[in-house]
Protein backbone atom coordinates (compact mmCIF):
# COMPACT_ATOMS: atom_id res chain seq x y z
CA UNK A 1 0.00 0.00 0.00
CA UNK A 2 1.24 3.47 -0.82
CA UNK A 3 0.50 6.33 1.59
CA UNK A 4 -2.69 8.36 1.25
CA UNK A 5 -6.18 8.21 2.61
CA UNK A 6 -8.07 5.45 0.81
CA UNK A 7 -5.68 3.38 -1.24
CA UNK A 8 -6.96 1.93 -4.46
CA UNK A 9 -7.31 -1.79 -4.17
CA UNK A 10 -5.85 -3.93 -6.84
CA UNK A 11 -8.29 -6.61 -7.81
CA UNK A 12 -7.36 -9.99 -6.42
CA UNK A 13 -6.84 -11.42 -9.87
CA UNK A 14 -4.37 -8.66 -10.74
CA UNK A 15 -2.66 -9.34 -7.45
CA UNK A 16 -1.71 -12.82 -8.60
CA UNK A 17 1.21 -13.68 -10.78
CA UNK A 18 1.78 -17.03 -12.37
CA UNK A 19 4.68 -19.09 -11.08
CA UNK A 20 5.50 -20.85 -14.32
CA UNK A 21 7.55 -23.81 -13.16
CA UNK A 22 5.08 -25.12 -10.63
CA UNK A 23 1.90 -23.63 -12.08
CA UNK A 24 0.74 -22.27 -8.74
CA UNK A 25 -0.46 -18.76 -8.08
CA UNK A 26 1.70 -16.58 -5.91
CA UNK A 27 0.19 -13.58 -4.16
CA UNK A 28 1.89 -10.26 -3.75
CA UNK A 29 1.96 -10.01 0.03
CA UNK A 30 1.96 -6.57 1.62
CA UNK A 31 3.46 -6.17 5.07
CA UNK A 32 2.00 -3.25 7.00
CA UNK A 33 3.48 -2.20 10.34
CA UNK A 34 0.73 -1.07 12.61
CA UNK A 35 1.00 0.91 15.83
CA UNK A 36 -1.11 -0.95 18.36
CA UNK A 37 -1.40 2.14 20.58
CA UNK A 38 -2.47 4.46 17.77
CA UNK A 39 -3.76 2.28 14.96
CA UNK A 40 -3.29 4.00 11.58
CA UNK A 41 -6.75 4.40 10.08
CA UNK A 42 -5.61 4.09 6.46
CA UNK A 43 -3.83 0.79 7.07
CA UNK A 44 -6.77 -0.58 9.00
CA UNK A 45 -9.33 0.35 6.37
CA UNK A 46 -7.09 -1.09 3.65
CA UNK A 47 -6.86 -4.43 5.48
CA UNK A 48 -10.63 -4.39 6.12
CA UNK A 49 -11.27 -3.77 2.39
CA UNK A 50 -9.10 -6.77 1.53
CA UNK A 51 -11.16 -8.94 3.90
CA UNK A 52 -14.43 -7.58 2.46
CA UNK A 53 -13.13 -8.26 -1.06
CA UNK A 54 -12.57 -11.95 -0.27
CA UNK A 55 -8.84 -11.67 0.49
CA UNK A 56 -6.60 -13.00 3.25
CA UNK A 57 -5.17 -10.82 6.03
CA UNK A 58 -2.84 -12.08 8.77
CA UNK A 59 -3.23 -10.05 11.94
CA UNK A 60 -2.02 -10.07 15.55
CA UNK A 61 -4.20 -11.33 18.39
CA UNK A 62 -3.29 -11.59 22.07
CA UNK A 63 -2.71 -15.36 21.67
CA UNK A 64 -0.98 -15.92 18.31
CA UNK A 65 -1.23 -14.33 14.85
CA UNK A 66 -4.38 -15.30 12.96
CA UNK A 67 -5.00 -15.71 9.22
CA UNK A 68 -8.31 -13.97 8.58
CA UNK A 69 -10.98 -14.10 5.88
CA UNK A 70 -14.68 -13.25 5.71
CA UNK A 71 -16.29 -16.13 7.63
CA UNK A 72 -19.46 -15.93 5.56
CA UNK A 73 -17.66 -16.23 2.20
CA UNK A 74 -16.95 -19.88 1.38
CA UNK A 75 -14.48 -19.06 -1.37
CA UNK A 76 -12.48 -16.72 0.85
CA UNK A 77 -12.42 -19.33 3.61
CA UNK A 78 -11.20 -21.95 1.14
CA UNK A 79 -8.25 -19.59 0.57
CA UNK A 80 -7.28 -20.00 4.24
CA UNK A 81 -7.18 -23.79 3.91
CA UNK A 82 -5.10 -23.50 0.72
CA UNK A 83 -2.60 -21.00 2.15
CA UNK A 84 -2.01 -23.06 5.28
CA UNK A 85 -2.19 -26.49 3.66
CA UNK A 86 -4.80 -27.25 6.31
CA UNK A 87 -6.83 -30.49 6.20
CA UNK A 88 -10.44 -29.68 5.32
CA UNK A 89 -11.79 -31.69 8.28
CA UNK A 90 -10.29 -29.22 10.76
CA UNK A 91 -12.85 -26.49 11.56
CA UNK A 92 -12.02 -22.80 12.02
CA UNK A 93 -12.73 -20.31 14.80
CA UNK A 94 -15.00 -17.38 13.93
CA UNK A 95 -13.84 -14.08 15.48
CA UNK A 96 -16.28 -11.33 16.43
CA UNK A 97 -15.94 -7.91 18.03
CA UNK A 98 -19.51 -7.47 19.34
CA UNK A 99 -21.81 -9.95 21.04
CA UNK A 100 -24.62 -8.59 18.87
CA UNK A 101 -23.22 -10.68 15.99
CA UNK A 102 -23.78 -13.93 17.89
CA UNK A 103 -27.41 -14.58 16.89
CA UNK A 104 -26.23 -14.69 13.28
CA UNK A 105 -23.77 -17.46 14.08
CA UNK A 106 -25.30 -19.64 16.79
CA UNK A 107 -28.72 -21.20 17.41
CA UNK A 108 -28.82 -20.18 21.06
CA UNK A 109 -26.66 -18.71 23.80
CA UNK A 110 -26.92 -20.90 26.88
CA UNK A 111 -26.60 -19.61 30.44
CA UNK A 112 -23.13 -21.23 30.71
CA UNK A 113 -22.03 -19.56 27.49
CA UNK A 114 -23.30 -16.20 28.72
CA UNK A 115 -21.40 -16.48 32.00
CA UNK A 116 -18.21 -17.53 30.23
CA UNK A 117 -18.50 -14.57 27.82
CA UNK A 118 -19.19 -12.08 30.59
CA UNK A 119 -16.10 -13.24 32.48
CA UNK A 120 -13.58 -13.84 29.69
CA UNK A 121 -14.59 -11.92 26.56
CA UNK A 122 -12.88 -10.18 25.01
CA UNK A 123 -9.99 -12.59 25.64
CA UNK A 124 -8.35 -15.94 24.89
CA UNK A 125 -11.46 -18.12 25.25
CA UNK A 126 -13.22 -19.83 22.31
CA UNK A 127 -16.72 -21.20 22.86
CA UNK A 128 -18.09 -24.13 20.88
CA UNK A 129 -21.84 -23.62 20.40
CA UNK A 130 -24.64 -24.98 18.21
CA UNK A 131 -24.24 -23.37 14.79
CA UNK A 132 -26.85 -21.38 12.89
CA UNK A 133 -27.84 -22.10 9.29
CA UNK A 134 -25.87 -19.08 8.15
CA UNK A 135 -22.44 -20.45 9.06
CA UNK A 136 -20.95 -22.13 5.96
CA UNK A 137 -20.12 -25.84 6.27
CA UNK A 138 -16.51 -25.14 5.28
CA UNK A 139 -16.00 -23.26 8.57
CA UNK A 140 -17.27 -26.07 10.78
CA UNK A 141 -15.97 -28.98 8.67
CA UNK A 142 -19.54 -30.24 8.56
CA UNK A 143 -20.06 -30.25 12.37
CA UNK A 144 -23.30 -28.96 13.94
CA UNK A 145 -21.27 -26.68 16.18
CA UNK A 146 -19.26 -23.53 15.57
CA UNK A 147 -16.32 -22.16 17.55
CA UNK A 148 -16.57 -18.42 18.33
CA UNK A 149 -14.11 -16.09 20.00
CA UNK A 150 -13.85 -12.37 20.78
CA UNK A 151 -10.15 -11.45 20.93
CA UNK A 152 -8.92 -8.63 23.16
CA UNK A 153 -6.01 -7.45 20.98
CA UNK A 154 -6.74 -3.88 19.81
CA UNK A 155 -5.73 -4.58 16.19
CA UNK A 156 -7.83 -7.74 15.98
CA UNK A 157 -10.87 -5.98 17.44
CA UNK A 158 -10.42 -2.92 15.24
CA UNK A 159 -10.04 -5.02 12.09
CA UNK A 160 -13.18 -7.06 12.78
CA UNK A 161 -15.16 -3.86 13.53
CA UNK A 162 -13.86 -2.07 10.45
CA UNK A 163 -14.65 -5.03 8.19
CA UNK A 164 -18.10 -5.28 9.80
CA UNK A 165 -18.00 -9.06 9.39
CA UNK A 166 -17.24 -12.15 11.43
CA UNK A 167 -13.67 -13.16 10.58
CA UNK A 168 -12.62 -16.81 10.34
CA UNK A 169 -9.04 -17.13 11.54
CA UNK A 170 -6.86 -20.09 12.33
CA UNK A 171 -3.31 -19.53 13.53
CA UNK A 172 -1.29 -17.96 10.70
CA UNK A 173 1.24 -20.76 10.27
CA UNK A 174 1.72 -23.52 7.73
CA UNK A 175 -0.29 -26.46 9.08
CA UNK A 176 1.79 -28.51 11.49
CA UNK A 177 4.40 -25.83 12.27
CA UNK A 178 4.59 -23.92 15.57
CA UNK A 179 1.98 -21.14 15.69
CA UNK A 180 3.30 -17.64 14.92
CA UNK A 181 3.80 -15.18 17.75
CA UNK A 182 5.46 -12.48 15.60
CA UNK A 183 4.94 -11.14 12.09
CA UNK A 184 8.36 -12.59 11.20
CA UNK A 185 7.00 -16.09 11.88
CA UNK A 186 4.00 -15.36 9.64
CA UNK A 187 6.31 -14.11 6.88
CA UNK A 188 8.38 -17.32 7.14
CA UNK A 189 5.31 -19.47 6.54
CA UNK A 190 2.86 -17.43 4.45
CA UNK A 191 4.71 -14.80 2.42
CA UNK A 192 3.43 -15.08 -1.16
CA UNK A 193 0.31 -16.90 0.01
CA UNK A 194 -1.71 -14.09 1.64
CA UNK A 195 -2.62 -10.54 0.63
CA UNK A 196 -1.67 -8.58 3.74
CA UNK A 197 0.30 -9.20 6.93
CA UNK A 198 -0.39 -6.67 9.69
CA UNK A 199 2.71 -6.46 11.88
CA UNK A 200 1.63 -5.46 15.38
CA UNK A 201 4.58 -6.84 17.36
CA UNK A 202 4.53 -9.81 19.71
CA UNK A 203 1.44 -11.84 20.52
CA UNK A 204 1.78 -11.82 24.29
CA UNK A 205 0.00 -14.94 25.55
CA UNK A 206 2.01 -16.95 23.01
CA UNK A 207 -0.32 -19.98 22.98
CA UNK A 208 -3.74 -20.23 21.39
CA UNK A 209 -7.09 -19.65 23.08
CA UNK A 210 -8.75 -22.23 25.29
CA UNK A 211 -11.46 -24.08 23.34
CA UNK A 212 -14.44 -24.79 25.61
CA UNK A 213 -17.43 -26.84 24.50
CA UNK A 214 -20.49 -25.27 26.14
CA UNK A 215 -22.98 -27.54 24.37
CA UNK A 216 -22.37 -30.17 27.07
CA UNK A 217 -22.90 -30.10 30.81
CA UNK A 218 -20.52 -29.70 32.53
CA UNK A 219 -18.66 -27.77 29.85
CA UNK A 220 -15.53 -29.46 28.45
CA UNK A 221 -12.10 -28.07 27.60
CA UNK A 222 -11.21 -29.40 24.15
CA UNK A 223 -7.94 -27.46 23.93
CA UNK A 224 -6.19 -25.86 26.94
CA UNK A 225 -5.02 -22.30 26.27
CA UNK A 226 -4.85 -18.72 27.45
CA UNK A 227 -7.71 -19.04 29.98
CA UNK A 228 -6.85 -21.75 32.52
CA UNK A 229 -9.07 -24.59 33.79
CA UNK A 230 -8.81 -23.05 37.26
CA UNK A 231 -10.07 -19.68 35.98
CA UNK A 232 -12.99 -21.34 34.17
CA UNK A 233 -13.96 -23.38 37.23
CA UNK A 234 -13.89 -20.21 39.33
CA UNK A 235 -16.72 -18.83 37.19
CA UNK A 236 -18.55 -21.88 35.81
CA UNK A 237 -18.09 -24.53 38.51
CA UNK A 238 -16.85 -28.00 37.51
CA UNK A 239 -15.36 -28.20 34.01
CA UNK A 240 -14.33 -31.46 32.31
CA UNK A 241 -11.17 -31.81 30.29
CA UNK A 242 -11.16 -33.88 27.12
CA UNK A 243 -8.96 -36.87 28.06
CA UNK A 244 -7.10 -36.42 24.77
CA UNK A 245 -5.65 -33.16 26.12
CA UNK A 246 -3.49 -34.82 28.74
CA UNK A 247 -3.29 -38.49 27.83
CA UNK A 248 -0.71 -40.06 25.55
CA UNK A 249 -1.23 -40.52 21.84
CA UNK A 250 -0.45 -44.22 22.31
CA UNK A 251 -3.54 -44.57 24.50
CA UNK A 252 -5.55 -44.33 21.31
CA UNK A 253 -8.00 -41.66 22.36
CA UNK A 254 -9.81 -39.67 19.69
CA UNK A 255 -9.98 -36.00 20.65
CA UNK A 256 -13.33 -34.21 20.40
CA UNK A 257 -11.75 -31.20 18.75
CA UNK A 258 -10.71 -32.27 15.24
CA UNK A 259 -7.58 -30.10 15.23
CA UNK A 260 -6.19 -31.82 18.29
CA UNK A 261 -5.60 -35.09 16.48
CA UNK A 262 -2.96 -33.72 14.13
CA UNK A 263 0.76 -33.63 14.79
CA UNK A 264 1.31 -30.02 15.48
CA UNK A 265 3.64 -27.27 16.53
CA UNK A 266 6.57 -29.25 15.16
CA UNK A 267 9.89 -27.67 14.44
CA UNK A 268 12.10 -29.46 11.93
CA UNK A 269 14.17 -30.80 14.80
CA UNK A 270 13.12 -33.91 16.67
CA UNK A 271 11.80 -32.92 20.11
CA UNK A 272 12.14 -35.07 23.24
CA UNK A 273 10.33 -33.98 26.40
CA UNK A 274 12.00 -34.95 29.67
CA UNK A 275 9.63 -35.12 32.60
CA UNK A 276 10.14 -35.70 36.34
CA UNK A 277 11.71 -34.00 39.35
CA UNK A 278 13.79 -31.04 38.19
CA UNK A 279 17.09 -32.41 39.47
CA UNK A 280 16.63 -35.71 37.62
CA UNK A 281 15.43 -33.93 34.47
CA UNK A 282 18.62 -31.85 34.36
CA UNK A 283 20.76 -34.94 34.95
CA UNK A 284 19.01 -36.91 32.18
CA UNK A 285 19.32 -34.04 29.70
CA UNK A 286 23.05 -33.75 30.44
CA UNK A 287 23.41 -37.49 29.81
CA UNK A 288 21.48 -37.16 26.54
CA UNK A 289 23.82 -34.36 25.43
CA UNK A 290 26.85 -36.60 26.04
CA UNK A 291 25.26 -39.53 24.19
CA UNK A 292 24.23 -37.47 21.15
CA UNK A 293 27.45 -35.47 21.05
CA UNK A 294 29.41 -38.63 20.39
CA UNK A 295 27.21 -39.18 17.32
CA UNK A 296 27.84 -35.63 16.07
CA UNK A 297 24.19 -34.53 16.48
CA UNK A 298 23.48 -30.79 16.81
CA UNK A 299 21.70 -30.52 20.14
CA UNK A 300 19.32 -27.93 21.52
CA UNK A 301 18.04 -27.64 25.08
CA UNK A 302 14.80 -25.91 25.95
CA UNK A 303 15.66 -24.95 29.52
CA UNK A 304 14.21 -22.50 32.02
CA UNK A 305 15.73 -19.51 33.82
CA UNK A 306 16.28 -21.77 36.83
CA UNK A 307 18.28 -24.40 34.92
CA UNK A 308 20.01 -22.88 31.90
CA UNK A 309 23.33 -22.45 33.72
CA UNK A 310 23.64 -26.20 34.26
CA UNK A 311 23.98 -26.96 30.55
CA UNK A 312 26.80 -26.72 28.03
CA UNK A 313 27.78 -28.35 24.75
CA UNK A 314 24.41 -27.54 23.14
CA UNK A 315 22.30 -24.59 21.95
CA UNK A 316 20.53 -23.59 25.16
CA UNK A 317 17.40 -21.41 25.10
CA UNK A 318 15.49 -20.54 28.24
CA UNK A 319 11.74 -20.67 27.66
CA UNK A 320 11.18 -18.53 30.75
CA UNK A 321 10.75 -18.55 34.50
CA UNK A 322 9.28 -21.66 36.18
CA UNK A 323 7.75 -19.44 38.86
CA UNK A 324 5.93 -17.48 36.13
CA UNK A 325 4.79 -20.16 33.65
CA UNK A 326 3.03 -17.50 31.56
CA UNK A 327 6.54 -16.43 30.45
CA UNK A 328 7.16 -19.99 29.20
CA UNK A 329 3.83 -19.96 27.34
CA UNK A 330 4.80 -16.68 25.75
CA UNK A 331 8.20 -17.92 24.48
CA UNK A 332 7.56 -21.57 23.63
CA UNK A 333 6.68 -21.35 19.92
CA UNK A 334 9.33 -18.72 19.21
CA UNK A 335 11.95 -20.91 20.89
CA UNK A 336 10.97 -23.96 18.82
CA UNK A 337 11.36 -21.91 15.63
CA UNK A 338 14.66 -20.47 16.87
CA UNK A 339 16.12 -23.97 17.27
CA UNK A 340 15.39 -24.59 13.59
CA UNK A 341 17.16 -21.37 12.67
CA UNK A 342 20.20 -22.51 14.62
CA UNK A 343 20.25 -25.79 12.69
CA UNK A 344 19.59 -27.95 15.73
CA UNK A 345 18.65 -31.57 14.99
CA UNK A 346 17.37 -32.73 18.39
CA UNK A 347 15.72 -30.55 21.06
CA UNK A 348 15.61 -31.77 24.66
CA UNK A 349 12.78 -29.94 26.41
CA UNK A 350 12.27 -29.71 30.17
CA UNK A 351 8.66 -30.42 31.12
CA UNK A 352 6.86 -27.94 33.39
CA UNK A 353 4.12 -28.48 35.96
CA UNK A 354 0.68 -29.27 34.45
CA UNK A 355 -1.04 -26.52 36.43
CA UNK A 356 -2.58 -23.21 35.35
CA UNK A 357 -1.23 -22.19 31.95
CA UNK A 358 1.26 -25.08 32.39
CA UNK A 359 -1.46 -27.44 31.09
CA UNK A 360 -1.50 -25.64 27.75
CA UNK A 361 2.31 -25.48 27.67
CA UNK A 362 2.62 -29.23 28.20
CA UNK A 363 -0.14 -29.99 25.70
CA UNK A 364 1.78 -28.07 22.99
CA UNK A 365 5.20 -29.39 24.05
CA UNK A 366 4.04 -33.03 24.03
CA UNK A 367 2.48 -32.54 20.60
CA UNK A 368 5.62 -30.85 19.27
CA UNK A 369 7.48 -33.95 20.49
CA UNK A 370 4.98 -36.29 18.80
CA UNK A 371 4.49 -37.62 22.38
CA UNK A 372 8.16 -38.62 22.58
CA UNK A 373 8.31 -38.23 26.36
CA UNK A 374 11.01 -39.59 28.66
CA UNK A 375 10.02 -39.94 32.34
CA UNK A 376 12.81 -39.92 34.87
CA UNK A 377 11.25 -40.70 38.24
O1 LIG B 1 -6.00 -18.29 19.83
C1 LIG B 1 -6.59 -18.81 18.89
O2 LIG B 1 -7.59 -19.53 19.06
C2 LIG B 1 -6.05 -18.57 17.49
C3 LIG B 1 -6.23 -17.07 17.18
C4 LIG B 1 -5.84 -16.73 15.77
O3 LIG B 1 -7.53 -16.68 17.48
N1 LIG B 1 -6.72 -19.38 16.53
C5 LIG B 1 -6.51 -20.72 16.46
O4 LIG B 1 -7.19 -21.35 15.45
O5 LIG B 1 -5.77 -21.33 17.21
P1 LIG B 1 -6.80 -22.80 14.93
O6 LIG B 1 -7.60 -23.01 13.71
O7 LIG B 1 -5.33 -22.90 14.79
O8 LIG B 1 -7.34 -23.76 16.03
C6 LIG B 1 -8.75 -23.94 16.20
C7 LIG B 1 -9.01 -25.15 17.04
C8 LIG B 1 -8.72 -26.41 16.29
O9 LIG B 1 -8.16 -27.36 17.19
C9 LIG B 1 -10.12 -26.83 15.82
O10 LIG B 1 -10.22 -28.22 15.60
C10 LIG B 1 -10.97 -26.38 16.98
O11 LIG B 1 -10.41 -25.14 17.36
N2 LIG B 1 -12.37 -26.18 16.58
C11 LIG B 1 -12.88 -25.28 15.72
N3 LIG B 1 -14.21 -25.43 15.57
C12 LIG B 1 -14.57 -26.45 16.38
C13 LIG B 1 -15.80 -27.10 16.68
N4 LIG B 1 -16.93 -26.72 16.11
N5 LIG B 1 -15.78 -28.13 17.56
C14 LIG B 1 -14.63 -28.51 18.15
N6 LIG B 1 -13.42 -27.94 17.90
C15 LIG B 1 -13.39 -26.94 17.03
MG1 LIG C 1 -3.43 -23.69 14.71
Amino acid sequence: MKGGATPLLRTRTCNRVLWPAREVFVLKTEILHININAIEKDKLSYAAEVIKGGGLVAFPTETVYGLGANALDTKAVQGIFNAKGRPSDNPLIVHIAEKSLLPELVRQTTETARRAMDAFWPGPLTLVMDKSEKVPGIITAGLDTVAVRMPVHPVALALIREAGLPIAAPSANTSGRPSPTTAKHVIEDLFGKVDVILDGGNANVGLESTVLDVTVNPPMILRPGGVTAEQLEGILGPVNIDPAVIKMKSENITPKSPGMKYTHYSPKAEVIVVEGSLEKVVERIKNFVEEYKSKGTQMGILATDQTRRYYSGAEVISAGDRNHPETIASNLFGALREFDERGVQVVLAEAVEVKGIGMAVMNRMNKAAGYNIVKVD
